[in-house]
């Protein structure tokens, strides 16, 4: 059995000395001959190894590089040097891997930046911005399930690969095994998809909404959490083509339980990652004001990352509707001075500038806007008494900007069938989805969380790219 080891951030939590034990990791750095930082992605935290004069030769002391892999044994004693409480004095070293400094990217004298890491994120996750990015990524996923679970929720795996659409934007990337260069074509020359793989047209998804509305109409609470692609080209710092979300889906739920729930989830699982996650939220916090001393000082947060957590969770969200939000918009110094790029007139798609704006400069808090125009919103979304907006529900995150777009659904199979169909969504292929609202139909609404947003506002990252282990976006499909 070769993994016999402590773990490094245990090894440092127990403050324990005089017991002998067996850490196996990377090498940091290697100073005097002597002192070994020692890594294993548990923690930031490196342990000391001292290698005592004479446990190693000359040959064996160069391997000792940056990189390289070590299994060390010896014993927990007290550390005389600054920094650690505890230190590993070596009795036996081994070396599982040897590490060319010369080629090692990451050997770099200077702090390499986040494009740079960018294009080796097969190794960037041995640097400590990575190391705590992903371990916070972690987290955040596990008091997901945590909170679902505790709720009674479902988890239900909606398929990736599906034959609609379920947002009616066209955003989606084909799945075919048809040969591009010669498909088979009907008569008119159109692609005669009967002959592909499904028999039909077929793609990502870019939801699992209407899936997770089926599994709702029988366990009345169900959520999704899975892998999502859009094929828009935006090229932002908010948008990926592969991004991970989280969709709950509820009977028995207007609008307003459905923001609830929203704002208890959100707050929910920041406390969480606040609670197992000090550390890495502690030196993300300090990245981001040493990141931030080079922006002039109005582009500089107002708090912390910490103290911005901390507000998030002991304050409400603040909730207005669209039509207040227009008015606030339209009333604001930006845009009597003719700040925002775009204009705002009642009707408008909420635009990033005029989201930041309401969030960062108006409220300073996180704001969930509901009652959106039908004509900028989704088919499946519930009509109000005014027959001009629907009860949708988008939260709003300051520097960051949608991070949560739900909605109560329309659960009357008239007003669903009249919206599809003047939206030109193909009723007929969607029969099955319809049947929940034939089949004992009851009020329900649901909610999707962007999964890398919201790792984006815990950490503090500014760049989408730099909160997922390997981003795709357009015109990259790295490793
Ligand atoms: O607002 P969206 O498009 O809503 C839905 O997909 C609904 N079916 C959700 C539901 O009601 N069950 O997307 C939801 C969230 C957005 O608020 C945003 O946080 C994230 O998904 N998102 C993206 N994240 C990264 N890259 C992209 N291209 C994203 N598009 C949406
Ligand atoms: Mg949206």
């Amino acid at each position: 059995m070769l993994n016999h080891r402590l773990k490094i951030k245990a090894l440092l939590a127990d403050e324990r000395t005089g017991y002998e034990t067996t850490v196996m990791g990377w090498v940091r750095t290697f100073r005097n001959n002597q002192f070994i930082a020692l890594n294993d992605g548990s923690t930031n935290n490196n342990l000391q190894v001292v290698v005592n004069q004479g446990l190693l030769d000359e040959t064996q002391l160069k391997r000792i590089t940056p990189g390289a892999s070590l299994k060390v044994t010896g014993e927990v004693v007290e550390s005389l040097g600054k920094g650690q409480k505890v230190e590993l004095k070596a009795k036996a070293l081994e070396i599982f891997g040897d590490c060319d400094g010369e080629k090692y990217p990451l050997q770099l004298k200077n702090r390499p930046s986040l494009e740079y890491l960018r294009e080796i994120a097969h190794l960037r996750f041995r640097t400590n911005t990575f190391g705590a990015v992903f371990r916070v990524r972690h987290s955040l996923a596990f008091a997901i399930h945590q909170f679902f679970n505790e709720k009674g929720f479902v988890y239900l795996h909606t398929p990736v690969i599906t034959a609609s659409d379920a947002e009616g934007a066209g955003e989606m990337f084909r799945v075919t095994t048809l040969p591009f260069d010669k498909p088979p074509r009907n008569e008119d020359g159109s692609i005669d998809f009967k002959e592909d793989f499904f028999g039909k047209s077929t793609n990502l998804t870019v939801s699992g909404q209407l899936e997770g509305e089926l599994g709702a109409m029988a366990f009345s609470e169900i959520y999704t959490f899975g892998p999502t692609f859009r094929a828009e080209n935006s090229n932002t710092t908010r948008h990926l083509a592969e991004f991970w979300m989280i969709e709950p889906e509820m009977a028995f739920h207007d609008i307003e339980d459905n923001m609830n729930l929203a704002e208890e989830f959100i707050k929910y699982i920041i406390r969480y990652a606040m609670e197992h996650n000090r550390e890495d939220l502690e030196f993300l916090a300090q990245r981001l004001a040493d990141e931030e001393k080079s922006l002039p000082q109005d582009k500089r947060s107002e708090l912390g990352l910490i103290e911005k957590l901390e507000f998030v969770v002991n304050n409400a969200f603040e909730r207005i509707t669209y039509t207040e939000a227009v008015n606030i918009l339209r009333e604001s110094p930006a845009y009597k001075k003719k700040k925002f790029q775009y204009d705002v007139t009642w009707g408008i798609d909420l635009q990033s500038e005029h989201e930041r704006y309401l969030v960062e400069k108006h409220f300073k808090k996180p704001v969930i806007v509901t009652g959106y125009p039908a004509a900028i919103k989704a088919f499946y979304m519930r009509m109000n008494d005014d027959g001009k907006t629907v009860a949708a529900m988008d939260i709003l995150a300051p520097g960051i900007g949608e991070i949560v777009g739900g909605s109560q659904r329309e659960e009357r199979l008239e007003r669903l069938e009249a919206r599809m169909k003047e939206m030109h969504i193909p009723v007929e292929d969607m029969s099955w989805y319809l049947d929940t609202r034939r089949f004992g139909t009851v009020p329900h609404a649901g909610f999707g969380l962007g999964f890398e947003r919201m790792v984006q506002f815990v950490t503090g990252m500014t760049n989408i790219r730099d909160v997922i282990p390997f981003a795709r976006t357009p015109k990259n499909c790295e490793f």
